[in-house]
Protein backbone atom coordinates (compact mmCIF):
# COMPACT_ATOMS: atom_id res chain seq x y z
CA UNK A 1 0.00 0.00 0.00
CA UNK A 2 1.67 3.50 -1.12
CA UNK A 3 0.64 7.07 -0.95
CA UNK A 4 2.08 10.06 -1.70
CA UNK A 5 2.43 13.07 0.49
CA UNK A 6 3.51 17.04 -1.19
CA UNK A 7 4.69 19.16 1.34
CA UNK A 8 6.32 21.13 -1.67
CA UNK A 9 4.60 21.90 -4.87
CA UNK A 10 6.26 23.62 -8.10
CA UNK A 11 5.56 27.19 -6.77
CA UNK A 12 7.47 26.39 -3.21
CA UNK A 13 10.12 24.81 -5.08
CA UNK A 14 10.89 27.71 -8.04
CA UNK A 15 10.40 30.27 -4.99
CA UNK A 16 12.93 28.67 -2.95
CA UNK A 17 15.22 28.43 -6.24
CA UNK A 18 14.64 31.93 -6.67
CA UNK A 19 15.56 33.21 -3.55
CA UNK A 20 18.56 30.60 -2.81
CA UNK A 21 20.05 31.46 -6.38
CA UNK A 22 19.81 35.36 -5.82
CA UNK A 23 21.30 35.01 -2.21
CA UNK A 24 24.17 32.79 -3.34
CA UNK A 25 25.20 34.12 -6.26
CA UNK A 26 25.12 37.50 -5.23
CA UNK A 27 27.34 36.68 -1.98
CA UNK A 28 31.23 36.93 -2.02
CA UNK A 29 32.22 34.08 -2.03
CA UNK A 30 29.44 32.77 -4.14
CA UNK A 31 27.81 29.70 -3.33
CA UNK A 32 24.38 27.44 -3.95
CA UNK A 33 23.15 24.94 -1.65
CA UNK A 34 23.46 21.08 -2.73
CA UNK A 35 20.09 20.38 -2.27
CA UNK A 36 19.56 21.87 -6.07
CA UNK A 37 21.49 19.22 -7.61
CA UNK A 38 18.95 16.92 -7.50
CA UNK A 39 16.37 16.95 -10.17
CA UNK A 40 15.56 13.90 -12.08
CA UNK A 41 19.08 13.79 -13.91
CA UNK A 42 21.07 14.71 -10.60
CA UNK A 43 19.51 12.05 -8.82
CA UNK A 44 20.47 9.26 -11.72
CA UNK A 45 23.73 10.60 -11.22
CA UNK A 46 24.47 10.42 -7.99
CA UNK A 47 23.22 7.00 -7.83
CA UNK A 48 26.16 6.61 -10.65
CA UNK A 49 28.62 8.10 -8.34
CA UNK A 50 27.57 5.48 -5.59
CA UNK A 51 28.65 2.52 -8.15
CA UNK A 52 31.82 4.54 -8.72
CA UNK A 53 35.25 2.34 -7.80
CA UNK A 54 36.69 6.05 -6.02
CA UNK A 55 32.88 6.40 -3.95
CA UNK A 56 33.68 4.58 -1.13
CA UNK A 57 30.48 5.70 1.49
CA UNK A 58 27.96 3.77 -0.34
CA UNK A 59 29.39 0.43 0.07
CA UNK A 60 31.20 0.57 3.83
CA UNK A 61 27.30 1.58 4.89
CA UNK A 62 25.94 -1.20 3.12
CA UNK A 63 28.23 -3.19 4.58
CA UNK A 64 27.57 -2.11 8.19
CA UNK A 65 23.79 -1.86 7.83
CA UNK A 66 24.48 -5.55 6.21
CA UNK A 67 26.30 -6.68 9.80
CA UNK A 68 24.11 -4.52 11.92
CA UNK A 69 20.56 -4.09 10.79
CA UNK A 70 19.22 -7.51 12.81
CA UNK A 71 20.85 -5.62 15.94
CA UNK A 72 19.12 -2.56 15.13
CA UNK A 73 15.64 -4.32 14.94
CA UNK A 74 15.78 -5.77 17.76
CA UNK A 75 17.14 -2.88 20.04
CA UNK A 76 14.27 -0.44 18.72
CA UNK A 77 11.61 -2.57 17.68
CA UNK A 78 10.43 -0.14 15.76
CA UNK A 79 6.86 0.07 14.72
CA UNK A 80 7.57 3.49 11.61
CA UNK A 81 10.63 3.92 10.13
CA UNK A 82 11.21 7.49 8.67
CA UNK A 83 14.10 8.12 6.17
CA UNK A 84 15.16 11.64 5.60
CA UNK A 85 16.92 12.36 2.14
CA UNK A 86 15.97 8.82 1.24
CA UNK A 87 17.20 9.00 -2.60
CA UNK A 88 16.37 5.16 -3.96
CA UNK A 89 15.90 3.64 -0.61
CA UNK A 90 18.55 0.84 -1.86
CA UNK A 91 20.72 0.36 1.70
CA UNK A 92 17.26 0.48 3.47
CA UNK A 93 15.97 -2.77 2.19
CA UNK A 94 18.40 -3.57 4.70
CA UNK A 95 16.70 -2.36 7.67
CA UNK A 96 13.15 -2.87 6.36
CA UNK A 97 14.05 -6.65 5.95
CA UNK A 98 15.13 -7.18 9.49
CA UNK A 99 12.34 -4.83 10.90
CA UNK A 100 9.68 -6.98 9.57
CA UNK A 101 11.43 -10.14 10.26
CA UNK A 102 10.87 -8.77 13.97
CA UNK A 103 7.32 -8.29 13.11
CA UNK A 104 7.40 -4.99 14.44
CA UNK A 105 7.15 -2.95 11.46
CA UNK A 106 4.01 -1.20 10.62
CA UNK A 107 4.92 1.70 7.59
CA UNK A 108 7.58 3.23 6.14
CA UNK A 109 7.77 7.01 5.48
CA UNK A 110 10.84 8.10 3.20
CA UNK A 111 11.05 11.90 2.38
CA UNK A 112 13.24 13.28 -0.07
CA UNK A 113 13.32 16.62 -1.89
CA UNK A 114 13.37 15.30 -5.47
CA UNK A 115 10.12 13.78 -6.24
CA UNK A 116 11.06 11.93 -9.10
CA UNK A 117 13.52 9.74 -7.21
CA UNK A 118 11.11 9.59 -4.21
CA UNK A 119 8.51 7.81 -6.96
CA UNK A 120 10.63 5.67 -8.14
CA UNK A 121 11.85 4.39 -5.07
CA UNK A 122 8.09 4.28 -3.33
CA UNK A 123 6.95 2.18 -6.51
CA UNK A 124 9.87 -0.14 -6.09
CA UNK A 125 9.06 -0.55 -2.53
CA UNK A 126 5.64 -1.00 -3.13
CA UNK A 127 5.89 -4.21 -5.46
CA UNK A 128 8.86 -5.83 -2.83
CA UNK A 129 6.66 -5.11 0.61
CA UNK A 130 3.22 -5.65 -0.38
CA UNK A 131 2.74 -5.81 2.97
CA UNK A 132 4.07 -2.59 4.35
CA UNK A 133 2.01 1.14 4.18
CA UNK A 134 4.63 3.33 2.45
CA UNK A 135 4.02 6.82 2.54
CA UNK A 136 6.57 8.68 0.46
CA UNK A 137 6.63 12.48 1.53
CA UNK A 138 8.00 15.13 -0.83
CA UNK A 139 9.79 18.26 1.34
CA UNK A 140 12.39 19.63 3.13
CA UNK A 141 14.62 17.87 5.73
CA UNK A 142 15.38 21.25 6.59
CA UNK A 143 12.02 22.62 6.49
CA UNK A 144 9.04 20.19 6.88
CA UNK A 145 9.84 17.76 9.92
CA UNK A 146 7.01 18.68 12.05
CA UNK A 147 5.02 17.05 8.87
CA UNK A 148 6.18 13.45 9.47
CA UNK A 149 3.37 11.60 10.66
CA UNK A 150 2.89 11.07 14.42
CA UNK A 151 3.32 7.43 15.96
CA UNK A 152 4.93 5.75 18.58
CA UNK A 153 8.56 3.97 18.80
CA UNK A 154 9.74 5.62 15.37
CA UNK A 155 13.03 5.24 14.17
CA UNK A 156 14.29 7.61 11.78
CA UNK A 157 17.22 6.85 9.24
CA UNK A 158 18.99 9.43 8.35
CA UNK A 159 22.11 7.44 6.18
CA UNK A 160 24.82 8.31 3.32
CA UNK A 161 26.39 10.99 5.10
CA UNK A 162 24.07 13.44 4.32
CA UNK A 163 24.33 15.39 7.37
CA UNK A 164 27.62 16.92 5.94
CA UNK A 165 26.18 18.09 3.74
CA UNK A 166 24.69 20.94 5.94
CA UNK A 167 26.84 23.57 7.17
CA UNK A 168 27.59 23.46 11.24
CA UNK A 169 24.80 25.83 11.55
CA UNK A 170 22.37 24.64 9.33
CA UNK A 171 23.15 20.50 11.14
CA UNK A 172 22.58 21.85 14.80
CA UNK A 173 19.35 23.56 13.40
CA UNK A 174 18.18 20.49 11.80
CA UNK A 175 19.52 18.18 14.77
CA UNK A 176 16.91 20.64 16.87
CA UNK A 177 14.04 20.23 14.99
CA UNK A 178 14.41 16.56 14.37
CA UNK A 179 14.47 16.08 18.30
CA UNK A 180 11.36 18.48 18.45
CA UNK A 181 9.69 16.02 15.99
CA UNK A 182 10.38 13.12 18.60
CA UNK A 183 9.36 11.89 21.76
CA UNK A 184 11.64 10.81 23.97
CA UNK A 185 12.80 7.47 23.44
CA UNK A 186 12.55 7.43 20.04
CA UNK A 187 15.44 6.99 17.61
CA UNK A 188 18.04 8.79 15.48
CA UNK A 189 20.05 5.92 13.00
CA UNK A 190 22.22 8.52 11.47
CA UNK A 191 25.24 7.44 8.82
CA UNK A 192 27.97 10.07 8.96
CA UNK A 193 31.58 9.86 7.09
CA UNK A 194 34.85 9.66 9.01
CA UNK A 195 37.60 11.91 8.81
CA UNK A 196 40.44 9.77 6.96
CA UNK A 197 43.59 10.44 4.68
CA UNK A 198 42.91 13.01 2.06
CA UNK A 199 44.34 10.82 -0.38
CA UNK A 200 41.17 8.83 -0.01
CA UNK A 201 38.55 11.48 0.34
CA UNK A 202 39.60 13.71 -2.65
CA UNK A 203 39.20 11.45 -5.34
CA UNK A 204 35.79 10.16 -3.84
CA UNK A 205 34.56 13.62 -4.97
CA UNK A 206 36.87 13.63 -8.07
CA UNK A 207 36.11 10.66 -9.88
CA UNK A 208 38.81 9.70 -12.86
CA UNK A 209 35.51 9.17 -15.14
CA UNK A 210 34.07 12.50 -14.44
CA UNK A 211 30.80 11.35 -13.18
CA UNK A 212 30.96 13.75 -10.35
CA UNK A 213 32.08 16.23 -12.22
CA UNK A 214 28.75 16.00 -14.41
CA UNK A 215 26.55 15.86 -10.52
CA UNK A 216 28.01 19.11 -10.01
CA UNK A 217 27.35 21.25 -13.19
CA UNK A 218 24.03 19.56 -12.91
CA UNK A 219 22.84 22.46 -10.56
CA UNK A 220 23.71 24.66 -13.76
CA UNK A 221 21.59 22.78 -16.05
CA UNK A 222 18.46 22.82 -13.18
CA UNK A 223 19.21 26.66 -13.23
CA UNK A 224 19.17 27.51 -16.50
CA UNK A 225 16.06 25.27 -16.99
CA UNK A 226 14.09 26.16 -14.19
CA UNK A 227 14.85 30.15 -13.82
CA UNK A 228 15.68 30.56 -18.02
CA UNK A 229 19.19 31.18 -17.46
CA UNK A 230 22.44 31.10 -20.14
CA UNK A 231 25.36 29.52 -17.91
CA UNK A 232 28.00 27.33 -20.23
CA UNK A 233 27.99 24.40 -17.88
CA UNK A 234 31.14 23.33 -19.65
CA UNK A 235 32.70 26.83 -19.32
CA UNK A 236 32.86 25.80 -14.99
CA UNK A 237 35.19 23.33 -14.61
CA UNK A 238 35.18 20.83 -11.32
CA UNK A 239 36.97 21.72 -8.12
CA UNK A 240 37.29 19.19 -4.75
CA UNK A 241 39.48 20.18 -2.22
CA UNK A 242 39.67 18.78 1.46
CA UNK A 243 39.89 21.86 4.39
CA UNK A 244 41.90 20.18 6.87
CA UNK A 245 41.08 23.05 9.64
CA UNK A 246 37.03 22.13 8.95
CA UNK A 247 37.36 18.79 8.22
CA UNK A 248 35.35 18.40 5.01
CA UNK A 249 35.71 18.28 1.07
CA UNK A 250 34.27 21.45 -0.54
CA UNK A 251 32.74 21.21 -4.16
CA UNK A 252 33.20 23.83 -6.52
CA UNK A 253 32.71 24.87 -9.82
CA UNK A 254 35.57 27.29 -11.18
CA UNK A 255 34.93 29.77 -13.95
CA UNK A 256 37.23 28.75 -16.68
CA UNK A 257 37.15 32.38 -18.05
CA UNK A 258 35.75 35.68 -18.04
CA UNK A 259 32.09 34.95 -18.65
CA UNK A 260 29.03 36.89 -18.25
CA UNK A 261 25.92 35.02 -16.92
CA UNK A 262 22.19 36.12 -17.65
CA UNK A 263 19.76 34.56 -15.19
CA UNK A 264 16.26 35.97 -17.00
CA UNK A 265 13.63 35.36 -14.29
CA UNK A 266 15.60 37.01 -11.55
CA UNK A 267 16.95 39.76 -13.67
CA UNK A 268 20.19 39.31 -12.69
CA UNK A 269 23.51 39.91 -14.21
CA UNK A 270 26.39 38.01 -13.24
CA UNK A 271 30.09 38.70 -14.09
CA UNK A 272 32.58 35.98 -13.51
CA UNK A 273 36.50 36.56 -13.45
CA UNK A 274 38.58 34.12 -14.94
CA UNK A 275 39.06 31.54 -12.21
CA UNK A 276 36.03 32.48 -9.82
CA UNK A 277 34.58 29.97 -7.97
CA UNK A 278 30.95 29.07 -7.05
CA UNK A 279 31.09 26.78 -3.33
CA UNK A 280 28.39 23.84 -4.48
CA UNK A 281 28.64 21.46 -1.33
CA UNK A 282 30.16 20.92 1.38
CA UNK A 283 30.75 17.06 2.68
CA UNK A 284 31.94 17.07 5.77
CA UNK A 285 33.92 14.62 7.83
CA UNK A 286 33.26 13.38 11.33
CA UNK A 287 35.48 11.81 14.65
CA UNK A 288 33.60 9.66 17.21
CA UNK A 289 33.78 12.61 19.64
CA UNK A 290 32.50 15.46 17.47
CA UNK A 291 29.26 13.74 16.07
CA UNK A 292 28.69 12.44 19.79
CA UNK A 293 28.84 16.40 21.02
CA UNK A 294 26.34 17.67 18.14
CA UNK A 295 24.00 14.56 19.17
CA UNK A 296 24.09 15.48 23.14
CA UNK A 297 24.01 19.48 22.54
CA UNK A 298 20.89 18.73 20.53
CA UNK A 299 19.01 16.91 22.81
CA UNK A 300 20.33 12.73 21.43
CA UNK A 301 22.11 10.27 24.01
CA UNK A 302 24.64 8.30 21.75
CA UNK A 303 23.63 4.17 22.22
CA UNK A 304 25.68 2.46 19.72
CA UNK A 305 28.09 3.23 17.32
CA UNK A 306 29.27 0.98 14.48
CA UNK A 307 31.80 1.32 12.10
CA UNK A 308 33.84 -0.92 9.07
CA UNK A 309 37.16 -2.48 9.88
CA UNK A 310 38.95 0.85 8.60
CA UNK A 311 37.09 3.43 10.77
CA UNK A 312 35.70 5.24 7.42
CA UNK A 313 32.13 5.01 7.83
CA UNK A 314 29.88 5.60 10.80
CA UNK A 315 26.30 4.33 12.04
CA UNK A 316 25.24 5.52 15.69
CA UNK A 317 22.31 4.95 16.79
CA UNK A 318 20.77 7.57 19.23
CA UNK A 319 17.96 8.26 21.73
CA UNK A 320 15.87 11.34 22.05
CA UNK A 321 16.28 12.36 25.60
CA UNK A 322 13.24 13.92 27.42
CA UNK A 323 13.22 17.55 26.73
N1 LIG B 1 20.07 8.33 1.43
C1 LIG B 1 20.51 7.95 0.09
C2 LIG B 1 20.60 9.16 -0.86
C3 LIG B 1 21.70 10.15 -0.52
S1 LIG B 1 21.80 11.43 -1.76
C4 LIG B 1 21.82 7.22 0.19
O1 LIG B 1 22.33 7.08 1.30
O2 LIG B 1 22.33 6.78 -0.84
C5 LIG B 1 21.07 12.75 -0.85
C6 LIG B 1 19.56 12.70 -0.96
O3 LIG B 1 19.05 13.75 -0.11
C7 LIG B 1 19.04 12.99 -2.37
O4 LIG B 1 18.05 12.04 -2.70
C8 LIG B 1 18.47 14.40 -2.27
O5 LIG B 1 17.39 14.62 -3.15
C9 LIG B 1 18.07 14.49 -0.82
N2 LIG B 1 18.11 15.84 -0.26
C10 LIG B 1 19.09 16.75 -0.36
N3 LIG B 1 18.77 17.87 0.35
C11 LIG B 1 17.54 17.64 0.88
C12 LIG B 1 16.66 18.40 1.69
N4 LIG B 1 16.99 19.62 2.10
N5 LIG B 1 15.49 17.83 2.05
C13 LIG B 1 15.14 16.58 1.64
N6 LIG B 1 15.93 15.83 0.87
C14 LIG B 1 17.11 16.34 0.48
C1 LIG C 1 24.58 12.83 -0.56
N1 LIG C 1 25.90 13.12 -0.03
C2 LIG C 1 26.17 12.41 1.20
C3 LIG C 1 26.99 12.96 -1.01
C4 LIG C 1 28.36 13.21 -0.32
O1 LIG C 1 29.20 12.34 -0.41
O2 LIG C 1 28.53 14.26 0.31
C5 LIG C 1 26.82 13.87 -2.20
C6 LIG C 1 27.98 13.80 -3.14
N2 LIG C 1 28.64 14.83 -3.60
C7 LIG C 1 29.61 14.43 -4.39
N3 LIG C 1 29.58 13.12 -4.45
C8 LIG C 1 28.55 12.69 -3.68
Amino acid sequence: MTSLEKHLDERDLARSLRADVREGLSATPRRLPPKWFYDARGSRLFEDITRLPEYYPTRTERAILTEHAPEIARLTEAKTLVELGSGSSEKTRLLLDAMLGRGTLGSFVPLDVSESALVEAVDALGLAYPGLSITGVVGDMTRHLRHLPDGDNRVVAFLGGTIGNLVPAERAAFLGELRAALHPGEWLLLGADLVKDPGTLVPAYDDAAGVTAEFNRNVLHVINRELRADFDPLAFEHVAVWDPEREWIEMRLRSVRAQAVRINDLDLDLEFAEGEEIRTEISAKFRRAGLAAELAASGFALRHWWSDPRDWFSLTLAQADPI
